[in-house]
C-alpha cells in the first residue's frame, strides 16, 4: 500500500521561481490518494494562484493566517496536528532562515512550528544563496531537529547561470516524502535484502550469457518493502538499468553471480531478510576469452564453450535471517518450487508459471504461488507485481513477527 494513501499531507509553497513545480507535485500527491492541503507563502502567491492548487486538491488553499474565512482563523493549529507529514517545495533561502529561527509570521511557519508530524524539505535558490554560510547553518539546524532535506540538484538555474539550488526532481521529493511516511510501518527498522534482474557471465570481452529478467518484480519489492519502513538493500544486474531505483534504497550494481554472491554476503552480514528475486545464471564459463572469439580458426565451424557450475547464492549464504526464493518455472511448477524449498531450507518460495501470459519476465503483472514451510501453498491471482510485492512482505513481515516473539 502507497505510504500517501488516504493520508493528509500538508504541502507548504514558499516564493521561489520553482513554485511551479509544486503544481506537479501537488497532482502527483493528489494521484497518489493524499489529502492535499497547500499552505502558501505570500510571497509564493506572487508566482502562481491559490486558484491553481486549489483546482487540483479540491480544497481551500491557506495563504493567509488572518483571513477570517479561512480555515488557518478558524481552527488556528488545525492543519498542524492533522497533517501525516509536511512537505515543503520549493523552500526558499529566506523560510529556512525563518524556519531555523522558530518564526511564526505568517500561515505555513505557524503550521511548521506548530506540528509533531514529520518534515521533508526540498530547498530552491540560486547556486551561491544555497551555498552561502548561514543557509547551510540553518538547514544543519533544522536537519540536527530532524527535518528530512531532498537536497536540489546541479545544473542550469533560472537566472542562467550553473549551480547546486534546482529544485530537485518530482520523483525524488515524492520517493523520500514516502520513505519518511513509512517510518511506523511494520517493517520499521528492518534490513532487507533483495536482488533483482538477470546476471551476465562473460564469454568474451563482447558476449554475456544472461536471461530475460528484467527486474520489475525485484524493484517492486524494494520499493514495497521501503513504503513499510524497511532499510533496504537492493542488489541489481546490468538487465535492470532502465528502471528507476526506488529513492531511499541502497543501489548496488553487479553483473556476475560470484559478484552478486559477494554483494549478498556483505549486505546479509545485518539482515533481517534476504529476498532473491535475481534470474541468476547456474552456469558460467570457465575461461571467457580475454580478446573478442573471431569466426576463424577453431571456431569457424562451430564453437564449444565450456560451462562451470556457479555457487548457489541461497544455500551458501547463512545466517539468521528470512529467506525468500524464487522458482520461475516452466513446468511441474509446485512440485519443483517445493523441492527447492527443501533443498535451500528457505522459509518462503515464490512460485511463477513463465508461460502464463501477464506474468514471468518483463510483464508489469504476475501470477504466483506462495509457498512456505510445510509445503502450505497460497495461490494469488494476476495482480500486478507491487501488489505481489506486498503479499511477499506480509508474509515475510510474519515471519518476522513470530520469531521476535520466540524470543523474548
Ligand atoms: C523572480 C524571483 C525569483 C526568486 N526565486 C527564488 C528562489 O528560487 N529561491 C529563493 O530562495 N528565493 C527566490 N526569490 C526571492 C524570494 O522570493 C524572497 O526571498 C522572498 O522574500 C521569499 O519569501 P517567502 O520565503 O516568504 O516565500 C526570488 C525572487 C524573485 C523576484
Amino acid at each position: 500500500m502507497d505510504p500517501l494513501h488516504n493520508r493528509p499531507i500538508v504541502l507548504g509553497v514558499s516564493g521561489s521561481i520553482a513554485c511551479y513545480k509544486a503544481v506537479d507535485l501537488a497532482s502527483r500527491l493528489v494521484k497518489a490518494g493524499a489529502l492535499v492541503d497547500v499552505v502558501m507563502t505570500a510571497n509564493a502567491t506572487r508566482f502562481v494562484t491559490p486558484l491553481c492548487f486549489k483546482s487540483i486538491t479540491h480544497r481551500p488553499v491557506v495563504d493567509d493566517l488572518w483571513d477570517t474565512n479561512a480555515e488557518m482563523a478558524i481552527e488556528h493549529v488545525g492543519l498542524a496536528k492533522r497533517a501525516a507529514a509536511i512537505l515543503i517545495a520549493p523552500a526558499t533561502a529566506n523560510l529556512l532562515a525563518k524556519l531555523s529561527l522558530g518564526f511564526a509570521e505568517d500561515a505555513l511557519q505557524t503550521t511548521v512550528l506548530d506540528t509533531r508530524a514529520p518534515i521533508v524539505i526540498a530547498p530552491a535558490m540560486e547556486g551561491d544563496m544555497y551555498g552561502a554560510t548561514t543557509t547551510q547553518e540553518h538547514i544543519a539546524r533544522l536537519r540536527a531537529r530532524g527535518v528530512v532535506f531532498v537536497e536540489p540538484e546541479s545544473g542550469r538555474l533560472a537566472s542562467g547561470l550553473s549551480g547546486r539550488g534546482r529544485l530537485a526532481d518530482a520523483e525524488t521529493i515524492l520517493g523520500t516524502l514516502r520513505a519518511t511516511l513509512a517510518r511506523g510501518g511494520d517493517l520499521a527498522g528492518r534490513r532487507i535484502v533483495i536482488s533483482a534482474g538477470g546476471t551476465q557471465e562473460p564469454i568474451d570481452p563482447v558476449r554475456i550469457i544472461t536471461n530475460r529478467s528484467s527486474g520489475k518484480m525485484g524493484f517492486a519489492l524494494a520499493e514495497a518493502a521501503r513504503d513499510r519502513g524497511a532499510r533496504v538493500t537492493l542488489i541489481a544486474t546490468p538487465t535492470t538499468d532502465a528502471l528507476a531505483p526506488p529513492i531511499g534504497t541502497e543501489l548496488v550494481r553487479i553483473g556476475t553471480v560470484i559478484e552478486m554472491h559477494e554483494a549478498v554476503r556483505a549486505a546479509t552480514a545485518e539482515a533481517d531478510a534476504l529476498i532473491m528475486a535475481a534470474a541468476v545464471s547456474d552456469y558460467r564459463v570457465a575461461h571467457p576469452a580475454e580478446q573478442k572469439i573471431k569466426k576463424r580458426g577453431a571456431a569457424a565451424n562451430g564453437l564449444t564453450i565450456e560451462l562451470v557450475a556457479n555457487p548457489d547464492i541461497l544455500t551458501e549464504t547463512v545466517g539468521d535471517f528470512v529467506r525468500v526464493g524464487f522458482a520461475a518455472e516452466s513446468e511441474d511448477l509446485l512440485a519443483n518450487a517445493t523441492q527447492k524449498l527443501d533443498k535451500k531450507r528457505l522459509d518462503l518460495i515464490v512460485a511463477n508459471d513463465i508461460t502464463g501470459a501477464g506474468s514471468g519476465f518483463g510483464s508489469d503483472t504476475n501470477r504466483v504461488i506462495l509457498v512456505g514451510r510445510g509445503g502450505v501453498a497460497e495461490e494469488l491471482p494476476t495482480l500486478p507485481k507491487r501488489e505481489v510485492a506486498d503479499a511477499i512482505l506480509d508474509r515475510v513481515a510474519a515471519i518476522l513477527a513470530t520469531r521476535q516473539k520466540g524470543e523474548r
